[in-house]
């Protein structure tokens, strides 16, 4: 269903044409805390300036940060700018290839290293970001505040039940891409939603 839906209503984004996890890497950094009409802009910036992870290493840290104004936020750039660092000295330019690698890089939480290794990398880790958390809190009709512990911990549960491990990357996209797209904070557009039979929040009313 959420497969079907997203084959043929993704958006055509640029780290989507291939899965080079070094471009994916860049874009999910960029797209923390930024709505992706906002983040198009500086992904094809960083991209072609940075087209490596040991071109932005290489970069003097006020260049990165001049090229990161206006997106906000500007740990996510110091963190980016000294993880690819990280990588060119302690894993000899050798981006990591599993989910508890990614980990290791400074600056690198969960939802990044969940992201980057599914997309790229095909790992079964399943992604927990805004718009997820909107999507699985409706599907279940969760009531608490989702910014609980006991919340957070229910939300992946969920999302690592629901994970499709035979396409965790298309998955994790997917249902970031149905928040974005359908299953909005306002106005959730249920008529075209794929998964509207089993949602609970469509069921009882209660999306708002
Ligand atoms: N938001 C963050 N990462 C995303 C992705 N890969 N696709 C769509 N929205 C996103």
């Amino acid at each position: 269903m959420l497969g079907a839906w997203f084959a043929s209503h993704q958006r055509d984004l640029p780290w989507r044409s291939d899965r080079n996890p070094w471009f994916v890497w860049l874009s999910e950094v960029i797209l923390q805390q930024t709505r992706v009409d906002q983040g198009l802009p500086y992904f094809e910036r960083f991209a072609s300036r940075f087209p490596d992870v040991a071109s932005l290493a290489e970069a003097e840290l006020d260049e990165v940060l001049r090229l990161w104004e206006g997106l906000g936020y500007y740990s996510r750039c110091r963190n980016l700018h000294a993880a690819a660092r990280y990588v060119m000295s302690e894993r000899k330019g050798k981006l990591p290839a599993t989910y508890e690698q990614w980990l290791e890089l400074p600056g690198v939480g969960p939802y990044t290293a969940a992201a980057v290794s599914s997309i790229a990398q095909g790992q079964p880790h399943a992604v927990v970001d805004g718009n997820v958390i909107r999507v699985l809190s409706r599907l279940m009709a969760l009531e608490e505040p989702v910014d609980l512990g006991a919340s957070k911990k229910k939300l992946q549960a969920a999302a690592d039940a629901l994970l499709d491990v035979e396409h965790p990357g298309a998955h994790n996209e997917a249902m970031m891409e149905l928040g974005a797209l359908i299953c909005s904070p306002t106005k959730p557009d249920c008529e075209a939603c794929p998964v509207r039979t089993l949602c609970t929040a469509a069921a009882t009313g209660s999306q708002e």
